[in-house]
């Protein structure tokens, strides 16, 4: 079985290879001080028994944003004002030794049900999502998310489609 931890020092963070530089130079230089600063979290899926330093399957970051309302599609846009608050999954990675397990299904599904705890005690209309290229963004339309009206590397997933999406 495997597990979903904060990342720490006690993770393999030189380990990791999804096969996009920029994640893991993120996962391996950056997440932790942001996780300090508290300017997003990262967390990390294991093997519920492995030992520290623990190799890294997977992992994502989550963290607080505001949209431009107008960017999203206008038939969405419409109920709101110009501003709204949202959660972003900044990023989402599978080691490539690993991929194609069903894992990042298992982390994309992790950070929408945290979205939709979070949106419970303090709202959040949407969990916004950055795709890296197009078949990242793919990836996310698999699952139901619509892409923004001004970026086709932006999706998003309104909390009620999450629900319905959680609920399956
Ligand atoms: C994209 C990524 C996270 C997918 O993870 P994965 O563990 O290989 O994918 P899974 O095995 O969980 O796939 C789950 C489902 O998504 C589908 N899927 C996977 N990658 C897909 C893609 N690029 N486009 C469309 N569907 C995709 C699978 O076919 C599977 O379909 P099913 O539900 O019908 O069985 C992984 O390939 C990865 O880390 N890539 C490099 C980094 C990256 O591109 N991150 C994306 C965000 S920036």
């Amino acid at each position: 079985m495997n597990k979903i931890e904060l990342l720490s020092r006690d993770h393999d963070r030189e380990g990791f290879d999804c096969g996009a530089d920029a994640l893991n130079s993120y996962l391996r230089n950056i997440a932790r001080q942001h996780i300090e600063k508290q300017i997003s979290k990262t967390f990390v899926l294991v093997d519920e028994h492995a030992v520290a330093p623990k190799p890294i399957l997977g992992f994502y970051t989550v963290g607080l944003c505001e949209v431009v309302t107008g960017e999203l599609p206008p038939s969405f846009a419409k109920k709101y004002p110009p501003l709204i608050p949202a959660i972003r999954l900044g990023r989402l990675a599978i080691d490539l030794r690993q991929q194609g397990k069903r894992l990042g299904a298992a982390l994309l599904f992790a950070a929408i049900k945290q979205y939709a705890q979070a949106a419970e005690s303090v709202g959040g209309v949407a969990i916004i999502v950055d795709a890296k290229d197009e078949k990242a963004a793919q990836f996310y339309l698999h699952f139901g998310f619509e892409r923004f009206a001004t970026d086709p590397l932006k999706l998003f997933m309104p909390l009620g489609a999450v629900r319905q999406l959680l609920a399956v």
